[in-house]
């Protein structure tokens, strides 16, 4: 099969602009949304049996795992270990018989991933995985096997595989929180209500496509930036630095914004773009706080919030992106949208190549 750009410049593009429709096809086999139940493709896995979540991947996929730790917490009450899959083997990590061990994969034949994979099957953990490529080999190797259903991703840099990761796994953690029964009726239906909204949001997340394009010719001036987050947006901070080193070769480090204080602040000045994502919620007070400490050292910050968040704490910011309003919930996979157009316009501005960047391969076969 050949896929083509459409009318988009690059893959990258085309597949970001793909969310709304790819979440909402992933969506739709973990949401029975008529009667707003949640669903999993029907596997015989006893979810209520799990005691623990230990979370391996790589790359975007891991930081996808790092806003899943959060829901699992949250919802399901269940501790979550996680760990880069590089690192996770030789760490000996503790994992009690009859575990549950989550593996993220796009392509699901990542070398360090699958070795993990298999690490952890060996120390008797029931397998679950996370994989757009149903075919892979991962898949084939999966007790449980939860699909994205993103579609081929040709742009080296993942995008849509990471919202439809994140898809299935907000429908996981709810599934597995309703198991154990931490959910009531309504909260469930609460819930399935919030996801049901995600592809909407990303379509007016994608609206703002071209005010973003514009923050991005400042960006692409900048030999460092700092983003920061809190909560399930933290790993979006982390995700969106990474999307800038990937395509546009700028360094960018991602930071809790709480943690700025304990060394990075050290950095700031005037030269520094500092990208704030701050939804509102019950985070938002608190992150505005830390940015306010970076702007009262002459930081320069680009906040990125809802309306009302922008409203209330956009004074004095070098610049503002505006998105829907949404529940905390689906935050991290509408603030996605914002973190990829920023990395790609940037990357367009200074000429690189977007969709086959420097040293990086799509798909990693070596350890
Ligand atoms: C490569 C890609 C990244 C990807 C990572 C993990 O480094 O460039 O975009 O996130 O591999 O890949 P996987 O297929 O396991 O999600």
């Amino acid at each position: 099969v050949t896929i083509s750009k459409g009318n988009h410049r690059h893959f990258m593009l085309k597949e970001i602009y793909e969310q709304p429709i790819v979440v909402a096809q992933t969506l739709r086999s973990y949401l029975r949304r008529l009667d707003g139940e949640l669903a999993m493709p029907a596997q015989d896995f006893d979810l209520a049996s799990v005691k623990r979540v230990t979370i391996v991947a790589c790359g975007t996929s891991y930081y996808a795992g790092c806003v899943a730790k959060y829901w699992f917490e949250q919802f399901a009450r269940v501790p979550v270990d996680i760990d880069v899959a590089s690192e996770f083997r030789y760490r000996e990590p503790v994992m009690e018989e009859g575990g549950l061990a989550l593996f993220i994969s796009q392509s699901g034949e990542t070398a360090d991933t699958l070795a993990a994979l298999r690490h952890a099957r060996a120390s008797g953990q029931k397998i679950a995985v996370v994989v757009n490529v149903p075919t892979s080999t991962m898949a084939r190797e999966a007790d449980l096997l939860l699909p994205t259903h993103a579609g081929p991703e040709i742009g080296v840099a993942s995008t849509k595989a990471f919202t439809c990761q994140l898809a299935v796994l907000a429908a996981f953690a709810a599934n597995l929180a309703r198991a154990k029964g931490r959910l009531s009726r309504d909260e469930e239906k609460a819930l399935v209500r919030h996801l049901s909204e995600t592809p909407a949001a990303l379509n007016g997340a994608l609206a703002y496509d071209e005010a973003i394009e514009q923050v991005a010719q400042g960006i692409a001036k900048a030999r460092d930036v700092l983003y920061l987050g809190r909560g399930p947006d933290y790993p979006l901070a982390l995700e969106g630095a990474l999307k800038l080193k990937e395509i546009s070769y700028i360094h960018a480090e991602g930071y809790a914004a709480g943690e700025m204080k304990h060394g990075p602040i050290a950095l700031i000045d005037e030269n520094v773009p500092v990208i704030v994502l701050a939804p509102s919620g019950p985070l938002f007070e608190k992150t505005v706080s830390n940015m306010q400490e970076v702007q009262a050292r002459g930081g320069q910050v680009v906040l990125i919030s809802d309306y009302d968040g922008i409203q209330q704490a956009g004074e004095g910011c070098i610049a503002t992106i505006t998105m829907p309003k949404v529940h905390p919930l689906i935050a991290p996979l509408v603030y996605a949208i914002p973190v990829q157009l920023l990395a790609y316009h940037v990357a367009v501005a200074k000429g690189t190549d977007v969709d086959q960047p420097r040293n990086l391969a799509k798909s990693v076969t070596v350890e």
